[in-house]
């Protein structure tokens, strides 16, 4: 076997993508997986809410550059049981240009991370993407097996899944990305007292029945105070509702991935 990698991408920013993927990382940990998480978005908001500096050269920057490289020394193990991370840091900023100068430039990642899979010493790798559809998402969607679109409960939520969408098949159908599917969508911020939340997440469910989540992560201010503490919410405030969200969504993500 070797271990599913799963991207975490929303063209948008500020929708849930870094506090789903920091979220569903420690509740996998707490039912006794082990996760390697990625963080592919320059301004590093995984890396620091798990408590981890930004230190240069420590992101998958060189990596993804040089031509015989291995993420190996990359990895550093969290404050957290099971939970390793290759941090961020601000150099990754310019790798979007210096990628594209390669002739691979879709490949970078899936080169170096390949061989981490390979190895399978971990249940799930986990990779937080920044919020554009630019070479370092391309690169975590070409190296992905799963691609998980955080969604905020707004208008035009549909509008911006498209537009994702499109690209996925885009990589897909050139071979860019063969084994790329969708394997979920999870709505965020959701808000139960407002239609506008109902709505939007029953039309979601209407276009992707499949796809989506049956338990929508609630709006809590508890997930939005962890990260400044460097806690996921299972640490910062166990029994709060959002910790709850994010157990669930772990149980249901273990369904769909059984490991
Ligand atoms: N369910 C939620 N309830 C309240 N605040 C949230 C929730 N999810 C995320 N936030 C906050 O919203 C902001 C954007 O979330 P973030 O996960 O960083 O989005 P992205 O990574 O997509 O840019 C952050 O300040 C975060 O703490
Ligand atoms: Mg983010």
């Amino acid at each position: 076997m070797t271990t599913p990698i799963i991207a975490i991408a929303n063209q948008k920013g500020g929708v849930g993508k870094t506090t789903t993927t920091v979220n569903l990382a420690a509740s996998l940990t707490e039912r006794r997986k082990s996760v390697l998480l990625v963080d592919l978005d320059p301004q590093a908001n995984a890396t620091s809410g798990l408590g981890l500096p930004k230190t240069p050269g420590a992101s998958v920057y060189d990596a993804l550059l040089a031509e015989e490289a291995s993420l190996d020394a990359k990895i550093l193990e969290s404050q957290f049981l099971r939970l390793d991370v290759i941090p961020s840091e601000l150099d990754l900023a310019g790798a979007e240009i210096d990628v594209a100068k390669t002739p691979d430039y879709l490949h970078r990642l899936r080169r170096v991370l390949a061989p981490v899979a390979a190895k399978d010493t971990y249940d799930f790798i986990l990779i937080d993407c920044p919020p554009s559809l630019g070479i370092l998402t391309m690169n975590a969607l070409c190296a992905a097996d799963g691609l998980l679109i955080p969604m905020q409960c707004e208008y035009f939520a549909l509008e911006g899944i498209s537009v994702i969408l499109n690209l996925v098949q885009k990589l897909h159908d050139s071979g860019a990305a063969p084994k790329l599917v969708v394997e979920g969508i999870v709505m965020t911020m959701f808000d139960g007292r407002t239609n506008l939340s109902q709505q939007v997440q029953a039309e979601i469910k209407k276009h992707f029945p499949e796809q989506i989540y049956p338990t929508p992560i609630p709006r809590s201010v508890r997930l939005a105070e962890a990260p400044s503490h460097g806690l996921p919410i299972l640490a910062y405030d166990p029994n709060c509702t959002g910790a709850a969200a994010y157990r669930q969504l772990a149980r249901d993500f273990l369904k769909r991935h059984r490991r």
